[in-house]
């Protein structure tokens, strides 16, 4: 059995591509392995989040956890912060992170390009952070989408010294997986980037929303005034579209609207009506089961409070041995 673990930040509503990018991997991997799922609570506030939107996003990306499918009787569920083991690691690998290469991590750098000198400490040290979650359950694989390679790639780098520095093969080497071959990106609504939880209202699907807001969605998003020669390469906003529909309809309705495409006599109408109605059968299950969770408060409470307990015992583990290599055990009675 593998250890198994990923998180998401709770800051908003999950969407498609949290689903597709890394949620669906989440369900796959319970049934066989040892899986740790989190709520990123901590990773949250390096964009200081309002304390009443993180803690009703909190309940609500755990609601959206178990609407998926991940089962507190499979895999372990809990919350970031219940976990003191973490943080406690944070520091130390804190030792181990060179602060050029912080600086040079993709996502830290285009943070560092908004918010110029009001960038704070915690986005520079968001990656080591990341890497003690993986690290204090001696995690090998951990289901994401694209945009966390680098993060995991830094994991293992952090890991790497440390083992090397202690002469002690305390941590093993954790890989970023899909179901896939490659890690996948679920590109925006709007042509160009990824489907993200910060980006305006238009360009995310997200799991709860409902079938009427689906469909405006998808008509709303962009196309061109269509092909011209027959076989021509689609822009890149068609083919995100095509993508989509790869990801939520069956192969005759993609082949279809390929088809047609290839033959010059695509209608942008009818080929996003499909897209939408595919996509909300796609997460109906998944809004119903979320409705009828959300409110079950003492459900949830239970689900953490357990979680939590196994969570932290397994982190204990880690940190002991970490502790004792590191030096820090001498005075304990
Ligand atoms: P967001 O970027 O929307 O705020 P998170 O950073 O919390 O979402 O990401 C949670 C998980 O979902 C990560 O594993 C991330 O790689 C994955 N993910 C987020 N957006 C996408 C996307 N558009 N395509 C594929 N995976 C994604
Ligand atoms: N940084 C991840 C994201 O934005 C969330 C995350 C935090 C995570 N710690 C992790 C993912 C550990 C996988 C493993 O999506």
């Amino acid at each position: 059995m593998e250890t198994i673990l990923s998180g998401m930040r709770p800051t908003g509503k999950l969407h498609l591509g949290n689903y597709l990018g890394a949620g669906i991997n989440y369900v796959k991997m319970q049934e066989t392995n040892n899986c740790f799922y989190f709520i990123a609570d901590y990773h949250a506030l390096t964009t200081h989040t309002k304390s009443s939107e993180l803690s009703s996003s909190i309940s609500n990306v755990l609601a959206e956890y178990l609407a998926i499918g991940v089962d507190p009787n499979k895999a372990t569920i809990y919350i970031q912060s219940h976990v003191p083991q973490i943080p406690e690691l944070y520091l130390l690998l804190n030792m181990f992170a060179y602060k050029g290469e912080l600086e040079k991590c993709v996502t830290f750098k285009e943070k560092a390009r908004k918010e110029g000198q009001t960038l704070n400490a915690g986005l520079l040290t968001y990656p080591v952070l990341m890497a003690a979650d993986i690290l204090i359950h001696r995690a090998t694989k951990v289901p994401v989408g694209e945009d966390q390679q680098q993060h995991i790639e830094m994991a293992r780098n952090f890991a790497q010294r440390f083992n090397h520095y202690y002469d002690a093969e305390i941590f093993p080497m954790p890989v970023a997986v899909s179901n896939d071959e490659n890690l996948i990106r679920v590109p925006s609504l709007q042509g160009t980037g990824k489907m993200s939880k910060s980006d305006a209202g238009d360009s995310a699907i997200y799991l709860v929303d409902d079938k009427d807001s689906i469909i405006k969605k998808v008509k709303r998003a962009k196309t061109d005034s269509g092909p011209t020669e027959p076989n021509q390469t689609k822009p890149i906003e068609i083919e995100n579209l095509f993508y989509l529909m790869e990801l939520v309809s069956s192969k005759e309705t993609y082949d279809h609207f390929d088809k047609a495409y290839n033959e010059c006599n695509i209608r942008y109408g009818d080929f996003k009506t499909q897209l939408g109605e595919d996509m909300n059968n796609f997460i109906a299950p998944i809004r119903e089961r979320y409705t009828a969770l959300v409110n079950d408060r003492n459900y949830l409470l239970n689900v953490v409070k357990e979680g939590g307990e196994k969570a932290r015992e397994s982190a204990q583990k880690t940190i002991d041995l970490v502790r004792n290599v590191v030096g820090l055990n001498s005075m304990n009675s």
